[in-house]
């Protein structure tokens, strides 16, 4: 498999080694070049150099008709209104999507996306919703990333400690390649540490499950998997407890409510309609109500994160700027990306049910055994299906759904049936789970299909795979927008399938809606090992 190794992050050596993408640092007109990082070898995974991700110019002799983009965008301020109440409320995000697909003809039109009026003063969006022009949105000759994270809007500084942080930085800023190395120094350095701490903090989540079960005949998933996720992150990549810590307990809370200052424009919290429109969905919720609760967060970030920051000063970023970057990447990119993947994990497995539930416990207890009782980076390569049903749960439900980026020049973009015309400065958006859920690429694509990955032709399916805002074949790099967490990721879901099938043979779940991802009730674990790795070993 192009991606795979048998060693922690393997993209890292050529994430930071590119000679076609010399390390630019330079916060003022005069670019210094700075030579590559060399840290302990570490076998990179694909032979080639990183190349910059780019899609081919359209070809000439398919002859794709040339189409004018469907679409249009309304009433000014009413038909942004009405796309929004379609969106969170009439239709609901996919049915939005479907319908529009469907009335144009076309996976490319034009739309509107939430929030609109006041918060976004311009929603317009080109909409793709093929896996053939999505990728569009990863090649930076084409499009520009600046401030579009989260969109057609961009949630107060303030809420970051007054600093743009690396998630809104396009590569052409100075910022954005010292930030991204201080993120692959944080994971290297932290990366012995991942695997007992996952054993530790998901120890602890699976013997909760059971006792609430035991007692109550059901358990809420997110709660014990918030506080067990914060652990993991606060132990692996900082060797710190936060039960020893001011922060005490408090942090998955703290974060929940941060979130949603962010995030709220962009979310439905289960309040009536009208409340909801006009308190998250019209206007920006004050910054300075969630201060202090940030700062708690920041002051944990900055006790326990020194020799990462030693490193931040090295690469000629503040103590402070870094920390407000660790923090933000630690709990928004990672604890935020965490809830949703394993969640959902847990709901596509329990609903594929005991079949695919006891090949997955059968498989990851033999390897385990295999390599001598030990769960190790090595032992997980024996493990073909478990390694199939993650990227699987990342093609149907990409955690971070929605793609942005903003047309540098006048484009031409190719669907399967068509060429559209984008001029320069236009907003491109893409809908991921509609990429990945294409039928042409993918056989059955609806359906979770465990073993989809499974040998050399499913392999080939993974440059399908996008959910890194990249294909799953190639690797961030301090020139591109791939998601710096991209190996750490696929290592701990792999780790989560590896912990809960050590323990259990198979588990039922409950389904339910929440603000971000599913609300999952475990209504069953089934033969409970009383001591991990004892099952069948
Ligand atoms: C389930 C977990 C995660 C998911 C689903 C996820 C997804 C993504 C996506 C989709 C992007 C690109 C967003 C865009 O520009 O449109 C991104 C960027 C990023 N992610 Fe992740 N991520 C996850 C975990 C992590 C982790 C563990 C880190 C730890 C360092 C991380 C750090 C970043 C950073 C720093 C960026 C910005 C990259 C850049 O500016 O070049 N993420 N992530």
């Amino acid at each position: 498999m192009a991606t795979s190794s048998l060693l922690p992050f393997p993209s890292l050596q050529t994430q930071l080694s590119s000679s076609k993408n010399p390390v630019l640092l330079s916060s003022t007109s005069k670019t210094t070049y700075r030579p590559p990082v060399r840290f302990r070898p570490i076998i990179a995974s694909v032979s080639e150099r990183p190349q910059p991700i780019t899609v081919p110019e359209p070809d000439a002799k398919k002859k794709l008709p040339l189409r004018e983009i469907p679409g249009d965008y309304g009433v000014p301020f009413f038909g942004p209104i009405k796309d929004r109440l379609d969106y969170f409320y009439n239709q609901g995000r996919n049915e939005y999507f479907k319908s529009r697909m469907q009335k144009h003809q076309s996976t490319v039109f034009r739309t509107n996306m939430p929030p609109g009026p006041f918060i976004a003063p311009n929603p317009k969006v080109i909409a793709l919703l093929d896996g053939k022009s999505f990728p569009v949105l990863f090649d930076l000759t084409k499009v520009e990333k600046k401030d579009l994270f989260t969109g057609t809007f961009m949630p107060s500084v303030e809420l970051t400690g007054g600093y743009r942080v690396l998630s809104y930085l396009d590569p052409s800023e100075p910022g954005h390649a010292k930030l991204k190395e201080l993120m692959f120094f944080l994971l290297k350095s932290r990366r012995d540490h991942v695997i007992p701490a996952f054993e530790t903090s998901y120890g602890e989540l699976f013997d909760t499950l059971e006792k609430e079960l035991a007692g109550r005949g059901k358990a809420s998933f997110q709660q014990v998997n918030d506080q067990a996720a914060f652990n993991f992150l606060a132990r692996a990549l900082y060797g710190s407890n936060p039960a020893d810590t001011k922060l005490g307990l408090d942090g998955p809370k703290l974060f929940g409510k941060w979130v949603v200052f962010q995030l709220g424009p962009l979310l439905t919290l289960g309040l009536p309609k009208v409340l909801e429109e006009l308190l998250i969905h019209t206007f920006r919720l004050p910054a300075l109500l969630v201060q202090s609760d940030y700062q708690r967060l920041y002051d944990f970030f900055y006790e326990s994160s020194g020799f990462v920051l030693d490193e931040a000063e090295k690469l000629g970023i503040s103590r402070e700027e870094g920390c407000h970057n660790l923090l933000f990447a630690t709990c928004f990119n990672f604890f935020g990306g965490m809830r949703i993947l394993f969640s959902n994990m847990m709901k596509l497995i329990g609903k594929a049910g005991v079949k695919l539930q006891v090949e997955l416990a059968q498989e990851i207890r033999s390897a385990i055994k295999s390599n001598g009782g030990k769960v190790t980076m090595a032992g997980m390569e024996q493990m073909p299906l478990m390694k199939s049903v993650v990227y699987e749960a990342l093609r149907i439900e990409p955690a971070v759904p929605l793609q942005y980026g903003r047309a540098k020049r006048d484009l031409l973009i190719e669907s399967h049936d068509a060429l559209f015309e984008v001029k320069e400065g236009e907003l491109l958006f893409g809908y991921q789970p509609f990429a990945t859920k294409d039928p042409k690429i993918f056989d059955r694509p609806e359906e979770f299909v465990g073993d989809r990955f499974v040998g050399d032709d499913g392999e080939r399916l993974l440059k399908h795979v996008l959910w890194s805002n990249g294909p799953e074949t190639e690797n961030p790099t301090l020139g591109n927008k791939q998601c710096a967490g991209k190996d750490f990721v696929v290592l701990v879901s792999r780790l989560f399938l590896v912990e809960l099938f050590r323990r259990f043979d198979s588990f039922d779940v409950e389904v339910g809606a929440a603000p971000l991802g599913v609300a999952i009730t475990v209504t069953s674990l089934k033969g409970a090992s009383k001591g991990k790795g004892k099952i069948g070993m």
